[in-house]
């Protein structure tokens, strides 16, 4: 039986199954750290939505990749245990090379993003299908990319969005055998995702070109990375106590809970979390400036990136209740 099997993970499979055919995505959420995980696990328990914890090659440079992998075992034991568990999916968000991904496969998670996009079309199908190839001997499910994303993708940075070409989609998905696929149709990483003039509105994502997609490959399970809406509530909080966060703005969850309901069946979120984290700790620092103990501001802190998750799988993704 594979590893994440006996730690009581799933692969991707059923839950994007599920999400297609129920017209939700499910949330995938990183973390680098206790307090964020918990927020997570806690929040998804609470709303019942299954969900994809996902840890970077940056995550396990930080917290230490054996410290990262445990913290997801225990956190797991916590969610089985529960009146009623959920489906949890651990994942390599962005890998970069086939040895990480065997090394996380190796060390117990279910699923893997191998990123070849930075790479020629060629190079990008050969290095996706030999990950998959070991992937879909452990069970593990494999999830590519296809298009650049503006912004930056761990090391990989860009300065502009190369949406997805949809005559190359279902070339890449055949030959690679990936079971899903991350596109680039106008979202990007971080919390600054466009530069906006003033008065300007932030432009809507390309779903003609996700359409001509799903077109292409029916039914397939479509991944939207950077999909955090860089909420303006926790952006204000961070600049009103000390913060200089100006110009950050995201993708309107409108526009994010169009997606949920078509192929897409996972949406990534990194930095709305980030954001609400610090904000309450910032806050915390101004209104009392004589506290020291970590837990007066990370526990703060992580109360309300459990009520952002639960308000998010509730009226963004639409995944609360479907677990
Ligand atoms: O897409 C990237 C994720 O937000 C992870 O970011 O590489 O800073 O951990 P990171
Ligand atoms: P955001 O920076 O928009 O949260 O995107 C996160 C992401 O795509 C993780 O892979
Ligand atoms: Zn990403």
């Amino acid at each position: 039986m594979s590893l994440y099997k006996k730690l009581g993970f799933v692969n991707t499979i059923d839950m994007f199954k599920k999400a297609n055919k129920g017209g939700y995505a499910i949330p995938a959420y990183n973390f680098n750290n206790m307090e964020q995980l918990q927020a997570i696990l806690f929040g998804c328990l609470e709303s019942r939505s299954p969900v994809i914890i996902q840890v970077s090659k940056g995550a396990r440079d930080y917290a230490n990749q054996t410290l990262l992998r445990y913290m997801a075992e225990g956190g797991m034991a916590i969610v089985n245990s529960s009146d009623h568990p959920i489906p949890v999916a651990l994942h390599l968000d962005h890998g970069d090379s086939y040895e990480l991904c065997v090394s996380c496969i190796e060390s117990g998670f279910s699923s893997v993003m191998i990123d070849g996009s930075s790479h020629p079309f060629e190079e990008n199908i050969a290095l996706t299908k030999k990950v998959v190839d070991y992937a879909h001997a452990h069970d593990v499910t494999v999830e590519g990319e296809l298009g650049v994303l503006a912004g930056i993708e761990d090391e990989v940075q860009s300065e502009v969005s190369h949406y997805t070409d949809p005559d190359d989609v279902e070339e890449f998905v055949k030959r690679t055998g990936v079971d899903s696929l991350a596109i680039s149709i106008g979202t990007s990483h971080g919390a600054y995702k466009f530069k906006l003039k003033p008065g300007e509105k932030v432009p809507d994502l390309r779903f003609d070109i996700l359409e001509e997609i799903e077109r292409r490959i029916p039914g397939f399970s479509i991944v939207l990375h950077g999909s955090s809406s860089v909420l303006p509530e926790y952006v204000k909080i961070i600049n009103e106590n000390g913060g200089q966060m100006s110009g950050a703005v995201g993708i309107p969850e409108e526009q994010l809970r169009k997606a949920a309901k078509s192929a897409v069946c996972k949406i990534n979120i990194d930095s709305d979390g980030r954001l609400v984290m610090t904000a309450i700790i910032r806050k915390v620092f101004k209104d009392k400036p004589g506290e020291f103990d970590p837990r007066k501001y990370l526990g703060p802190a992580r109360e309300e990136l459990k009520k952002m998750i639960i308000r998010k799988n509730r009226e963004v993704l639409g995944s609360a209740d479907q677990a």
